[in-house]
């Protein structure tokens, strides 16, 4: 796991809510780089399926396979949980269904952040009676002190404390997705 560093000094307002950055532009993408680099090593000789939840790890799985190395394919999950709050309902629904048959093959799961781990949790029963010949799980974002579910989380980018978080994929209300760097809601 690497430092997090504040190098950025802007802050955003959202009403009356300030987020201040969390993670810059550049610590993040160094750590994308040493995921897909360990990724590529543990997975020498194998096709692995990247699999993305949508719509949160869009940015996070479009830069981490720039990183692999060896042959792999990707599709996507589409879930839904938290509505346009900072907190989640507590219900997951699957809104879109993968395309491709996971049986006998090497899975990666790619989440933008765990907090819960429900939503991981329901993913990968999911895909267990599919029969994947593995399944393993790559989170950018982790809360290790909001975890509630037990979930296995292989690859950790960055673990944060339990703060609502923007940017690179991560929405509030759909929206700073767009942002290149995450941000924190500031105390
Ligand atoms: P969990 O099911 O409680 O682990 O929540 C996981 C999902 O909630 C993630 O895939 C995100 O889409 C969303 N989420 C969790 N924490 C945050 C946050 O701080 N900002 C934005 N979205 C979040
Ligand atoms: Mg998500």
């Amino acid at each position: 796991m690497s430092e997090i560093k504040n190098t950025v000094t802007d802050h955003i307002v959202i009403g009356k809510e300030v987020f201040v950055p969390l993670i810059a532009e550049d610590v993040l993408q160094l750590r994308i780089k040493k995921l897909g680099k360990q990724i590529s090593e543990d997975y020498v000789g194998k096709v692995p399926i990247f699999i993305g939840i949508l719509n949160g790890a869009f940015l996070f799985l479009a830069d981490l396979i720039k990183n692999i190395t060896i042959d792999c394919e990707i599709d996507f999950f589409k879930l839904s949980s938290y509505g346009d709050d900072k907190i989640s309902s507590g219900n997951v629904t699957l809104l879109k269904e993968l395309n491709c048959d996971v049986n006998g093959r090497d899975i990666i799961i790619v989440e933008d952040i765990v907090d819960s781990g429900l939503s991981m949790k329901f993913i990968k029963e999911l895909i267990a009676p599919h029969k994947p010949a593995s399944m393993k799980v790559v989170s950018l974002l982790v809360k290790p002190d909001s975890l509630r579910y037990k979930v296995k989380i292989d690859y950790i980018g960055f673990d944060i404390p339990s703060e609502f978080v923007i940017g690179y994929g991560l929405d509030y209300a759909q929206k700073y997705r767009n942002l290149r760097l995450i941000y924190v809601l500031s105390e």
